[in-house]
């Protein structure tokens, strides 16, 4: 059996990547940020043998013209590239497809057809959220399983849809004939609007509202619609999806170990919370 060790909810802004590149996590514009990502010596104790990325592709991997609401990553490794950025590129992410084809069948099994990728590039959004957890450029710790969700073309997967995803992930998990520890990552968010008469546009009260919940309620928050969840958060807001995707997959009795909300970087509030399981 798998065991879920945490989640590790964050804001994935392409600009941290630049910093990272660049060497600015003490300049005062990024100092606020980096220093609330408090979370290497917990990953130090925790150890996790794979991370389970929910993230959503920006039009890298998937694009307008064929665009699934769900695909699960079952490659042997994941390339990084840019979008559009002008981002440096992370080095390849370690696979791990016996899992990847063990979540699959588990989806399928629960009624989640999902989209299965034997090749996928990973975008700013699966990327920035590793290159945090475990910076210095050093070999990743850890396999990875990337699942994505559309953020991009609506109709997008409704907030109570992504939520029982991540349950049938978790269930899956707790079934797997394997003995490794597992971190369910939730990258996107929070309240962000990149364009439009809106862009800029953040929500201090909804976002910390949203991290609360998301605790020990976080079906309270599978009530949104995305049309709500668009004029609460920001039309790029919806990436809160990711965070209820990956809390659905842990198990219901969290405590929190750490979290951290700044305003802005880049256009976004940037949200990190960490939620270990109470089992
Ligand atoms: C920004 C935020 C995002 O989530 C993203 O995918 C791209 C850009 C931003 O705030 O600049
Ligand atoms: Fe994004």
């Amino acid at each position: 059996m798998a065991q879920i060790v945490g989640l590790l909810a964050t804001s994935h802004v392409p600009l941290i990547g630049k910093a990272i590149g660049q060497g600015l996590q003490q300049d005062p514009y990024w100092r606020p940020f980096f220093d609330g990502y408090a979370v290497h010596e917990c990953l130090r104790r925790v150890r996790p043998d794979v991370a389970v990325v929910f993230y959503n592709d920006h039009g890298l991997n998937f694009f307008l013209d064929k665009m699934p609401a769900f695909a699960v990553g079952a490659a042997e490794q994941y390339l990084n590239a840019d979008e559009g950025w002008g981002l440096p590129a992370f080095k390849p992410f370690p696979g791990d497809p016996r899992l990847s084809w063990h979540l699959i069948e588990s989806l399928a099994a629960a009624e989640f057809d999902v989209t299965t990728c034997q090749e996928m590039l990973v975008d700013h959004a699966f990327a920035i959220p590793m290159a945090l957890m475990w910076p210095g450029g050093g070999p990743w710790p850890v396999k990875t399983v990337p699942i994505s969700i559309n953020t991009v073309q609506h109709p997008l997967p409704s907030a109570a849809r992504c939520f029982k995803l991540g349950q049938a992930v978790g269930r899956a998990l707790e079934i797997y004939d394997e003995n490794v520890k597992v971190l369910i990552v939730g990258s996107g968010g929070l309240s962000h609007q990149l364009d439009g008469t809106r862009a800029g546009f953040i929500n201090k009260e909804f976002d910390l509202m949203c991290m609360e919940k998301l605790v020990h309620e976080p079906q309270a928050l599978t009530r949104y619609s995305n049309a709500q969840l668009v004029e609460l958060a920001g039309s790029q807001g919806v990436e809160l999806l990711m965070w209820l995707a990956a809390r659905g997959a842990m198990p219901s009795s969290v405590f929190t170990v750490h979290s951290h909300y700044h305003i802005p970087i880049s256009n976004t509030a940037a949200g990190l919370l960490v939620l270990e399981n109470a089992a």
